[in-house]
């Protein structure tokens, strides 16, 4: 059976009504809230931090679904557990002792998951996979919304399937970077079980029907 869960990023959503945004969010049918927190040394961007999620985390009555664009999260673990963070996601690029990295999340009570950039192969997580909750495959390079998805992601997303299946079946696949409804309908089809979207969701005239119809493609 195939997981159709939709993360809306609230990267792309109206920062001056940002609780109007999670109000729309909790009246969909959305799974998690997905919050990308940028740092401006691993990804050319800065977003927001601790704070924000800690307010998001007052009106959300979905799980947050925190994605750590930062250089180095191990310090960060224990405040985004208290801020609110229901799954928390580290890049592999970013953590050079990653066992202990995850093993932090999980002792947090925390969802661990682990984000790959375009460039970083599969396999990487091959002696990591069974420690895992989700695998979050990046579709465009991080930093921004509003990106061109990056087509072999299809191919990294069946690789990733296959050794899921035979190493950790429970683990999610979680795509994040220019998910349409056409590159949305291929990523289930491929294997996805999580889709993140923030343009073209925020963007759309009626968001709610948007995240409605991510859950029926
Ligand atoms: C990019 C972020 C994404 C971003 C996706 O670095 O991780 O979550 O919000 O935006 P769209 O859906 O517009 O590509
Ligand atoms: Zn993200």
């Amino acid at each position: 059976m195939t997981t159709r869960f939709v993360a809306p990023s609230i990267l792309s959503a109206d920062f001056s009504n940002l609780g109007q945004d999670i109000e729309m969010i909790n009246e969909s049918e959305a799974d998690y809230i997905h919050c990308d927190v940028m740092d401006g040394v691993f990804v050319p961007n800065i977003s927001f931090g601790i704070p924000v999620i800690e307010k998001v985390a007052e009106v959300a009555t979905k799980p947050l679904d925190v994605h750590l664009m930062i250089s180095n999260p191990d310090p960060f673990v224990v405040p985004f557990r208290k801020a609110g963070a229901s799954i928390l996601t580290v890049h592999y690029e970013t953590c050079p002792h990653l066992h202990r990295t995850i093993q932090s999340i999980k002792s947090e009570g925390m969802k661990a998951s682990v984000c790959l950039n375009p460039h970083t192969p599969v396999h990487v997580l091959d002696d990591i996979i069974v420690d895992l909750d989700m695998v979050l495959i990046m579709s465009v390079n991080p930093g921004f919304g509003g990106q061109t998805f990056i087509k072999n992601s299809y191919k990294k997303i069946r690789l990733l399937k296959e050794m899921i299946a035979s190493k950790n079946p429970k683990c999610l696949i979680e795509v994040d970077g220019g998910v349409n409804f056409e590159t949305g309908a291929n990523l289930y089809d491929a294997g996805a079980d999580v889709l993140v979207s923030g343009s073209f969701i925020f963007k759309s005239d009626d968001p709610v029907a948007t995240i409605r119809k991510f859950k029926s493609l």
